[in-house]
């Protein structure tokens, strides 16, 4: 057969497989050794007939394993890499399948179709893509995945973790894959550089840790990146909050609150963020400044940003705040950064104290007040030396509202609290909660009941509101009793 992606091979280059013979040999000692035994104990010892369907179907695997590791090895040999850039997927596919095929002729092995088909997408996976990964990534219901170690993949579906029954061969499988990731976006991961961050092709934002430091097996995890962001109507209606909440919402990111998302990890911020974003001016121009690129603004006048660490060498470091500091220059309406963790903290807050309201971010925080204590100790940790009371007072003067999105022990994800900064009280931040969600019970399932109420307390940003022709009813502000 000739095909331009196999590489030139003279005849019989190849060293013959030791798998017949070996399968063979293992054979005829254990028939020698089952003639030995007496019929009567085979009988009696004989397992019931599910343990024996499974047992065959787990040596099934392990043997389409063993195949599939040879056959890789012996595509690796053959495919002439620099030919695949150019062709296509279906090329590649038919190229893939008909190398696997001449390999199990050469290993005289028979499998059925089903069986055939299924090599050949784990063999193109594993050539083309992020071998065991791969069926993951492209599964739609799946939001995280996480391996912790080459046996050991857990999932997230619907809010909740589950053990997936896909594994890595070994840890070096685990490694090449992770290598194959990081070396994609010109990192490296070895002992002296044992984690890394980066983006996937697809966008996913990705997190690996490897051993010494992993204990036991590399750690990996992977936030899927979704094309179809959850909107507005979609949170609504997955009961993230009310219709209420997302008007009011809606009045306060088009009067340009300052709004700061704040939750735990995995509660929702970059989603909820994502969505108030669609309620901006597709007129005013949008900055947007995040270490891994998540957000998806639907705005025309959009400029992204992202964050880049140092090299192997140690330079070339691009840092959020640097990205900040920049945008500042660069005439935007809004500044909307991913994540607020370190020293962009104080630019972030002065951006919106001079002129960039309407501007927004997350930080990790269990709630409106912890929040502020994070802003505090963000700003003490920066470095910049100011007095209690000043550096509350501009929080207080920049900061209008916290949204605070939480995962809930069911998995769901709700905005557990609207909270709004009033001002100072002396040298206290004065705050006061808007709506909030009431938990009221848990079911035997261990779902959680509850409600989203309002707290009877007006906003008091209703005057802007209005003016900006915003006219809330004054019953979405009564609480249910
Ligand atoms: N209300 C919701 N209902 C269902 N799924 C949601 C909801 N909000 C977020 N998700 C999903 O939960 C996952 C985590 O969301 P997201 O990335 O917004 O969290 P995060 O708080 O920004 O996480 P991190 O702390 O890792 O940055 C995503 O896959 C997202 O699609
Ligand atoms: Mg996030």
């Amino acid at each position: 057969m000739f095909s331009r992606f196999k590489k030139d091979m003279p005849p019989g280059a190849r060293p013959t497989m030791g798998t017949a013979p070996a399968a063979a040999s293992t054979t005829t000692t254990t028939a020698a050794a089952a003639r030995a035994a007496p019929v009567q104990a085979a009988v009696q010892q004989r397992p019931p007939a599910e343990a024996i369907v499974a047992d065959k179907e787990k040596k099934r695997k392990e043997r389409l394993t063993e195949l599939k590791v040879e056959i890789h090895k012996r595509l690796l040999e053959d495919l002439n890499l620099s030919a695949l850039e150019s062709a296509s997927e279906q090329q590649l596919r038919t190229e893939i399948s008909s190398l696997a095929t001449e390999a199990l002729d050469d290993m005289s092995v028979a499998l059925n179709k089903d069986d055939r088909l299924a090599l050949t997408q784990e063999l193109y996976d594993e050539v083309m893509g992020l071998g065991p990964l791969e069926p993951l990534l492209k599964d739609e219901t799946i939001n995280d995945i996480l391996v912790n170690g080459p046996k050991r993949i857990f999932i997230e579906r619907a809010g909740k973790l589950e053990l997936s029954d896909v594994t890595f061969r070994d840890e070096r499988h685990l490694l090449r894959i992770i290598d194959k990731i990081v070396s994609a976006v010109g990192r490296r991961v070895d002992e002296s550089n044992p984690y890394c961050d980066a983006r996937l092709m697809d966008g996913s934002r990705f997190n690996c840790m490897i051993p010494p430091i992993a204990v036991d097996g590399s750690l990996v995890s992977i936030r899927k990146f979704k094309k179809d962001k959850l909107k507005i109507e979609d949170l609504v209606r997955f009961g993230a909050f009310t219709e209420e909440m997302a008007a009011y919402l809606q009045a306060a990111v088009s009067c340009r609150l300052n709004i700061i998302v704040s939750g735990g990890t995995g509660s929702g911020k970059t989603t909820t963020l994502n969505a108030l974003s669609s309620f901006i001016d597709n007129h005013e121009r949008v900055l947007t400044i995040e270490d891994t690129a998540e957000l998806q603004l639907q705005q025309v006048h959009v400029g992204r940003m992202e964050s880049r660490p140092a090299n192997v060498e140690g330079k070339g470091a691009v840092t959020q705040r640097d990205c900040l500091r920049n945008a500042l220059r660069m005439r935007p309406d809004r500044i909307i950064v991913g994540e607020t963790r370190g020293e962009e903290v104080i630019d972030m807050l002065q951006a919106m104290n001079t002129g960039h309201d309407g501007s927004m971010t997350t930080i990790h925080a269990n709630n409106p007040r912890d929040a502020v204590s994070r802003l505090e100790n963000m700003v003490a940790m920066s470095g910049i030396e100011m007095p209690l009371k000043a550096m509350r007072s501009q929080i207080a003067s920049a900061v209008n509202l916290f949204v605070q999105a939480s995962r809930l022990q069911d998995g769901t994800r709700r905005m557990t609290s609207v909270t709004e900064i009033t001002g100072m009280e002396g040298d206290v931040i004065s705050m006061q909660e808007v709506f909030r969600f009431e938990r009221l019970g848990v079911e035997p399932s261990g779902k959680i009941i509850g409600r989203f109420n309002a707290t009877g307390i007006r906003s008091s940003y209703s005057d802007r509101f209005r003016q900006w022709g915003f006219d809330l009813p004054a019953s979405i502000y009564e609480p249910i009793v």
